[in-house]
């Protein structure tokens, strides 16, 4: 076998126009070069291949890949023989760490264990007794026997022996089940139980239908939710996309996808004869699962849930799929519903006409904002366009982010060339995450994915910690403003006056100043904790604890006023900077008249730097 680490280091030296040149004619066009594709015989250049990229693609039939990829399927050869190819010629030394004696790929074990849990749990789901809350919760559903059985649905039990016992039988020992995930080891009691207990299990396949995890939902309320296996050499919930196995030839045929949230929504959807569908593991769209897609086809349609965080979720995947070259549509489904609730109440034929009627990602995104006013006035048109920029900055089709370039111009009023001036002034850090990485052998062996947050889920007290140790000077003064006040009562009313509860950045403080307002002078700290969050008291009795400030109160106050004022109107001047551009005549001239007003103030100051400085506003 060769290392990763050899693998990168041949592709980086390769010089993938030679190599390819000799196989195709190729003529240089802008930062790429274009020949006629060897792949589907074509005679004109929609074959492209990019050197900074070090990829190759096809712009009519798809076929893309690297160095390797490119000798693999046009030559025929190996893998490692492709590898050794290219690294004799660019002179690197390859050296066979472990020879592969057969073809047996090293994860089949784990495949086939997982494939006999997911006998056991479909023998579960029904077994006469032991089923029936599962197949209640179906019914419940609306999941037929027929459907459950199309996509191996199954049931892990509560029992914490049967799965054990019965697998322990087939063979598969203790240490195995743990290496797969199916056993966990609890700290206290060094225990081991079923990862999956009491949940209905969806069978997690990949792109070429091995079992390589298990997605289950609680029957009842509780938490977690949804459980998916842990990540392990065989399953990377970021790599792998369910249902890709079953959608994946009509995704070809079709040439689109439909992409949804959840389990639940694919099941209904195929369920429908809607086939192309396939969801994330319940985090984001990675960047991972688009390069898996792009293989198939370059057209998604983003179905999620008609919620905030579906909608929230629909932009993040439609600038990761932008990213990958994708054309993305946006279905819209009517408040409250998700696919499978749409589907259950109104039919499969009316979502297709929900799919009818999809919008492009950028148009719905133009059109919310148009919808809520935002490029009504300046600065909230300044910042509907932050919102819009990094999505035409993920658009690597040329020809789409020259439309909405042209899209954004026109809704916000703001000259084309300048928004292109804009889009390209950062464009230089969006090359590393287009970067194709290239096919990999052995999955197990690379650095892990990129963490992908689950939103709302995963807020830890580590992560507290990590915004405390990075909180800046702005944020200690609010924290002495409001140290003041839960010491000093008295003190309420007055910074009330003087502070507005939007000048506080940390939500908890702010939380806390409000209260206090809110409950007056006379407020217990009893009565204030029983009206905050837990985190607003854990706040408040840190405050408690530290009571040094109140030496000089007159003073740390004035000081921790005027800190945020010199906040504030440094981030009104950053902002006056990024409108000025935008700005027509009039507007001009009062922006400008505005800065030259903050700059004066800001020199009263003194110095930019606050830190050390005991001057008190008079
Ligand atoms: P139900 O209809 O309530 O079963 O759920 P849903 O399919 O509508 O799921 P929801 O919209 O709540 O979430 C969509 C997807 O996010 C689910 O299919 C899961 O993949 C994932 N998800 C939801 N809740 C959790 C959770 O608590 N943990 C994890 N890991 N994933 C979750
Ligand atoms: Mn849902």
């Amino acid at each position: 076998m060769i290392s990763d680490e050899t693998i990168e280091r041949v592709r980086e030296a390769a010089d993938i126009v030679q190599i390819i040149g000799e196989h195709v004619n190729l003529k240089r066009s802008g930062a790429d070069f274009r020949g006629p594709c060897p792949f589907h015989q074509g005679t004109h250049r929609n074959f492209s291949v990019s050197p900074k990229k070090g990829i190759y693609y096809c712009f009519v039939c798809h076929e893309g890949g690297d160095v390797f990829t490119f000798l693999q399927k046009r030559l025929g050869m190996e893998w490692p023989a492709a590898v050794r190819h290219v690294a004799e010629r660019v002179g690197i030394e390859v050296r066979e760490t472990e020879t592969r004696t057969q073809d047996k790929d090293a994860r089949e074990p784990f495949w086939e264990l997982n494939a006999a849990a997911a006998a056991f749990f479909r023998d579960m789901l029904w077994d006469e007794t032991i089923g029936k809350p599962a197949r209640d919760y179906l019914a419940l559903r609306r999941v037929s026997r027929e459907i459950a059985d199309r996509f191996g649905l199954g049931f892990a039990p509560r029992d914490l022996d049967a799965m054990r016992e019965h697998l322990n039988a087939l063979g598969y020992d203790d240490n195995r089940l743990a290496e797969a995930g199916l056993l966990v080891t609890r700290e206290e009691t060094n225990e081991q139980r079923p990862r999956f207990r009491n949940r209905l299990i969806f069978p997690i396949h990949d792109a070429s239908g091995h079992h390589v995890g298990f997605g289950g939902r609680l029957l009842g309320p509780g938490e977690p939710k949804y459980l998916n296996s842990a990540d392990s050499p065989i399953f990377s919930k970021s790599r792998v996309l369910y249902g890709l196995n079953w959608a994946k030839h009509s995704i070809r045929r079709e040439d689109r996808v439909v992409l949804v949230e959840g389990y639940f929504d694919a099941v209904r959807l195929w369920s429908a004869g809607l086939d192309p569908v396939v969801a994330p593991l319940g985090t984001a769209l990675t960047e991972q699962q688009a390069a898996l897609l792009g293989r198939y086809t370059r057209t998604a349609f983003l179905l999620y849930d008609s919620d905030r965080a579906g909608l929230k979720a629909t932009f993040r995947a439609g600038d990761e799929l932008l990213r990958h070259g994708f054309a993305v549509q946006v279905v819209t489904l009517p408040d409250g519903e998700d696919p499978d609730s749409f589907v259950d109440s109104k039919g499969g034929d009316a979502l297709r006409e929900q799919l009818e009627r999809s919008v492009d990602v950028f148009e719905r995104k133009v059109q919310l904002l148009e919808r809520a006013g935002w490029f009504a006035d300046l600065s909230r048109k300044r910042r509907a366009l932050d919102r819009l920029l990094p999505t035409i900055r993920a658009t690597v089709d040329a020809l789409t982010r020259d439309l909405y370039l042209s899209r954004a111009s026109e809704a916000a009023g703001v000259a084309k060339d300048l928004l292109a001036r804009e889009v390209d002034a950062v464009a230089g850090g969006v090359s590393g995450r287009t970067r194709y990485t290239g096919p990999s052998p052995r999955p197990e062996d690379r650095e892990p994915p990129p963490s992908v947050e689950e939103p709302g889920r995963t807020r830890t007290r580590d992560r507290r910690t990590q915004e405390r140790r990075k909180r800046g000077r702005g944020e200690s003064a609010e924290r002495e403003l409001v140290r003041v006040m839960v010491h000093e009562r008295g003190q309420v009313d007055a910074l009330a006056e003087r502070v507005d509860p939007a000048d506080f950045q940390n939500a908890e403080l702010r939380e806390i100043f409000q209260t206090l307002v809110r409950l007056g002078d006379e407020a217990s700290i009893e009565d204030l904790s029983s009206a905050l969050s837990p985190a607003a008291v854990e706040e408040v009795q840190a405050l408690l604890e530290e009571p040094d400030a109140l030496v000089d109160m007159r003073r740390t106050i004035d000081d921790s006023l005027m800190m945020l004022r010199k906040r504030e109107m440094k981030a009104r001047m950053v902002e006056i900077t990024r409108m000025l551009p935008l700005a027509n005549g009039e507007e001009k001239d009062e922006l400008i008249r505005e800065k030259i007003r903050l700059q004066r103030e800001m020199q009263t100051f003194g110095g930019t730097d606050l830190s050390h400085s005991g001057k008190t506003r008079s």
